[in-house]
């Protein structure tokens, strides 16, 4: 079978081009994919977000720490990376010697966004002796200018590992809000970035989706709001929320506190259970269109054509690189301090 090749997609102006592909279309499809992949030398990463169609026929779907691993892993010489731009970024940095193909470089981050070289150039002057920890959703360049990168996964760990007690934690506050709580020998001072698809999420609302179901679990991001994590039984990374349900082997609900992509993976290792997705506002899904913006057609082109390859300049790239290898030398799960051990130096 031959589609047409795809043409940059534009998310608003027409829905995902193989999202009308009938099931013999698609099957062909993955079959094409898999073929150009073993014909280039490529792997393909997608993140948990991703829609179902691309975790398919990915070989490898996971959490932002799993997916910079599995990146840096991966013998293949071609990345195909099915996530957003920082992300992407990331794996070129890990790997200047690999081809690291976006399939749809529109694929951005709001809280990304939220933060520039500048504006961390600002907040470092006003906090010069703080160690810098900068969430992985940051640009390449935001993180040349920080000591240590983190994820959802392992922000705690990595903040706990620092010497220094005086943190500036970027770009997502709900986040550094989190990490603060839970490593109160550290004085954290926290940027005001946020995600807004977890930001817009309010108590009453997973309360609302809790209705009727009282014995529900509620695992949540740690990019939502405070007030949302207080309240949940499990706060964890993607991929940690898919090893959090089998805690609760007698639960049968489980509400769920961030975008709706990982429903997909959530049902496929836990098909005996109910996932029931915390809406950031009635009728509003929790859904991030950037992570929507890769398609199989898409996918396909990104083998066949080369699109798009990312590149990120050299001496960027290098302080990056040392934020992001040194968060990966953390040790996972870094105990948190006794009470007993008195002030960190
Ligand atoms: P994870 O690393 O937990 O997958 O989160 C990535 C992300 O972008 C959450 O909004």
């Amino acid at each position: 079978m031959s589609l047409p090749l795809a043409h940059m997609h534009d998310p608003v102006a027409s829905p995902l081009a193989g999202s009308d592909l009938s099931p013999d279309d698609m099957r062909a499809l993955e079959a094409e994919i898999h073929a150009l992949a073993r014909e280039k030398d490529a792997i393909i990463l997608a993140h948990n977000y991703q829609v179902p169609e691309v975790q398919i026929v990915a070989d490898f779907v996971g959490d932002s720490l799993q997916l910079a691993i599995e990146a840096q892993k991966a013998p293949q010489s071609t990345i195909v990376f099915c996530g957003v731009t920082f992300m992407a970024e990331s794996a070129k940095v890990l790997n200047p010697g690999k081809r690291v193909l976006l399939p749809n470089l529109s694929a951005g981050c709001s809280l990304s966004d939220s933060i520039t070289a500048e504006s961390l150039e600002d907040w470092k002057a006003r906090y010069p002796e703080h160690a810098v920890v900068t969430y992985v959703n940051s640009s390449a360049e935001v993180k040349a200018l920080s000591d240590i990168c983190c994820t959802s996964a392992n922000a705690a760990s990595v903040v706990r590992s620092l010497p220094q007690r005086k943190i500036l934690f970027t770009p997502d506050r709900n986040l550094g809000a989190w990490v603060a709580k839970k490593v109160p020998e550290k004085e954290v001072v926290v940027y005001d970035g946020c995600c807004p698809i977890h930001d817009v999420l309010r108590t009453a609302s997973v309360n609302r989706a809790k209705q009727g179901k009282p014995e529900a679990v509620v695992i949540a991001h740690p990019e939502c709001r405070a007030d949302v994590l207080e309240i949940a039984d499990e706060v964890c990374s993607t991929t940690g929320m898919l090893s959090a349900v089998g805690k609760y082997p007698r639960a049968k609900t489980f509400i769920v506190a961030t975008e709706h992509g990982i429903v997909h993976q959530l049902r496929r290792r836990h098909p005996d259970k109910e996932f029931v997705i915390a809406d950031g506002c009635i009728g509003c899904r929790m859904h991030c269109p950037y992570m929507k913006m890769i398609d199989l057609v898409m996918i396909r082109d990104a083998l066949a054509r080369g699109k798009h390859e990312v590149d990120v300049p050299a001496d960027v790239a290098a302080g990056a690189r040392r934020a992001l290898e040194r968060m990966i030398a953390v040790p996972r799960d870094v105990p948190a301090r006794p009470a007993s051990a008195g002030p960190a130096s």
